[in-house]
């Protein structure tokens, strides 16, 4: 072992070498171009696709914005969007299977969407909807549209819950959304303290008390993925993946 690696083990994989990533299915991810905070291009988008294939997804659920006030994206104006992807993934005969939904703000508006009827779901029942919260404060209401949401037969899945530190703050709130049946999405870069120290220890809370039920990348740009490769070298992305995630049944 060299001295960097002695230095520096404790934080990486025993055995980095040998660990080959099971997750075929990526479902967080911002590269429906000039939609949201994602890519912005169409050149952009497709390098990164490309980049999800070579490290062996076999398909990618794109997941653009939606906000009542910031993103008023929808299927009308996205889907039109992910088919030229699409076909220019075909004219590049890369092998990877596209799909869009969206990661829905719960703001204000959002129990109106569920009215709707008119959600961006994904799955193998096409009922899990991906889910985020402000990052200051819980929503007022989070309860009733968690509630609404699982009475009209979807499955909420909670974006980066590590990300909320009001949660981190307050574990049992952890917990309990998850006795209320909320399935929990662990961000990859979470697990190199990517966005901070606090929220690399909330995400190691989940992962060590269980509470991770799928993994994403939330890619919005090429710095992201290229951090991806760290990630897998990571003794906590080791540590999950060895949990029972639900990212292939998507
Ligand atoms: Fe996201």
């Amino acid at each position: 072992m060299s001295f960097f690696s002695k230095l520096f083990g404790s934080e990486k994989g025993a055995d980095t070498a040998s660990f080959s990533n099971p997750i075929k299915v990526e479902f967080h991810s911002h590269l429906i171009f000039g939609v949201d905070d994602g890519c912005e291009t169409i050149e952009q988008s497709l390098e990164i696709l490309e980049d999800f294939a070579k490290l062996g997804m076999r398909k990618v659920i794109t997941t653009p914005h939606i906000m009542s006030d910031y993103y008023k994206n929808s299927k009308e104006n996205l889907f039109p969007l992910r088919d030229e992807l699409r076909n220019r993934l075909k004219e590049k005969n890369i092998d990877l299977e596209l799909d869009c939904a969206a990661e829905y703000l719960i703001d204000d508006g959002f129990e109106k969407k569920i009215a709707s009827g008119e959600l961006l779901t994904f799955g193998p029942n096409g009922k899990h909807i991906l889910v985020e919260l402000p990052f200051m404060d819980e929503p007022r209401n989070l309860a009733s549209a968690l509630f609404e949401l699982q009475i009209a037969g979807y499955t909420p899945i909670l974006a980066h819950p590590e990300r909320y530190l009001y949660y981190n703050a307050d574990r049992n709130r952890f917990h309990a959304l998850k006795d209320q049946g909320i399935l929990f999405q662990m961000n990859m870069l979470s697990c190199i303290g990517y966005y901070s120290k606090p929220v690399q220890e909330a995400a190691s809370y989940l992962v060590n008390n269980n509470l991770v039920d799928l993994i994403g990348s939330d890619t919005h740009n090429k710095r992201h993925q290229d951090l991806l490769q760290e990630v897998y070298q990571h003794k906590l992305y080791q540590k999950v993946c060895e949990g029972t995630l639900l990212n292939n049944y998507l």
